[in-house]
């Protein structure tokens, strides 16, 4: 029996598969674990099963001790894992792809609708009781048929945006280091575009890149400036991948038309210059927050975490 230590609250399906063959320390609490409480309970742990919210630096993996074998991340996104770090150590890192991926790209749908149509807005009219009448001119949003939507990293997560996208009569553009495969391209009839060139012809741009030092403020006062002033900027990748100030200059000026954002740089702080602003829709990191998705993303870090603790390929290695 090895130890494994679990970072968060994860569905009980996924943490019974892991105590039926280990020893496991599981922070069950609804609120994140203190990073002093952390440090204390990886200490001679062999695995450890981590939410994104907990920070895997060297620091964590040497309080860890020599044994730790492997890093799950309960997520795609492993932007919280050093993974330069673990490898230096032996420590496997494993992530959760594919089983997120048409939940979050409901939710990028979703945003898209939301902030061309100013459902948020039109909600909150509603909610605050304030007066309102049907009008020819009343809270008049864009129409997405024949727009083009330009998808900013097109792995799993965009191209099944892209899909959706598509049934609403969107165009689709992207960028992506090595163009998709033809048989993807013609389903999705996608274009491959530098970056400059979508900025300047998407009527929405959508965000699906990882996060990483690269893409740390990808979209800034300049690459945003270079998008079109009716053009909505769509984020459900990771927070930093934004300047948040300078996206909420961009939205005040009206240099583009709105935003919707599902993660922000310092969640869970959200940018005061954003907070009141009506072209900004705001939720707070939905992208997976289904029932069946969380318990699909847990049982699948199990079973990397499984498979390493018995010598066999974990099936989502990263790095
Ligand atoms: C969620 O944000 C993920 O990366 O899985």
């Amino acid at each position: 029996m090895a130890k494994v230590v679990v970072t968060g609250k994860i569905p009980a399906v996924a943490l019974e598969r892991l105590r039926a063959e280990h020893t496991v320390d599981a922070w069950e609490d609804e609120s994140l674990i203190s990073r002093d409480e952390l440090l204390r309970r990886v200490a001679g742990t062999d695995a450890i099963v981590s939410l994104l919210t907990e920070k895997i630096d060297a620091a964590l993996l040497d309080a860890a001790g020599k044994q730790l074998r492997s890093v799950s991340n309960v997520a795609v996104g492993y932007n919280n894992i050093d993974v330069p770090a673990c490898r230096e150590r032996n420590v496997l890192v494993t992530n959760t792809p594919g089983v997120l991926t048409e939940a979050t790209a409901d939710i990028a749908m979703a945003l898209i609708l939301m902030s061309t149509r100013r459902l948020a807005e039109g909600e909150r009219v509603i909610r605050a009781q304030q007066p309102w009448q049907w009008g020819m001119f009343y809270m008049l949003g864009s129409s997405i048929q024949g727009s083009q939507l330009g998808i900013v990293g097109m792995g799993q997560i965009g191209a099944a945006v892209a899909r959706r996208a598509r049934a609403f009569g969107m165009t689709i553009a992207y960028t992506k280091r090595s163009p998709l495969d033809a048989e993807t391209a013609k389903e999705l009839n996608a274009t491959h575009m530098e970056l400059d060139e979508l900025l300047a012809t998407s009527d929405v741009v959508s965000l699906h890149c990882p996060y990483s030092p690269e893409t740390h403020h990808l979209m800034n006062a300049s690459t945003i400036g270079k998008m079109k002033k009716s053009a909505y900027l769509i984020n459900t990748a990771r927070g930093p991948v934004v300047d948040e100030e300078a996206l909420a200059t961009a939205l005040q000026q009206g240099k583009i038309a709105g935003a919707g954002l599902d993660v922000f740089e310092k969640e869970p702080t959200v940018h005061q210059a954003l907070i009141g602003l009506d072209n900004a829709v705001l939720i707070p990191h939905l992208g997976s927050a289904t029932v069946e998705t969380r318990t699909a993303m847990a049982n699948l870090a199990v079973t990397n975490a499984l498979a390493v603790l018995s010598g066999k390929t974990a099936p989502n290695l990263v790095g």
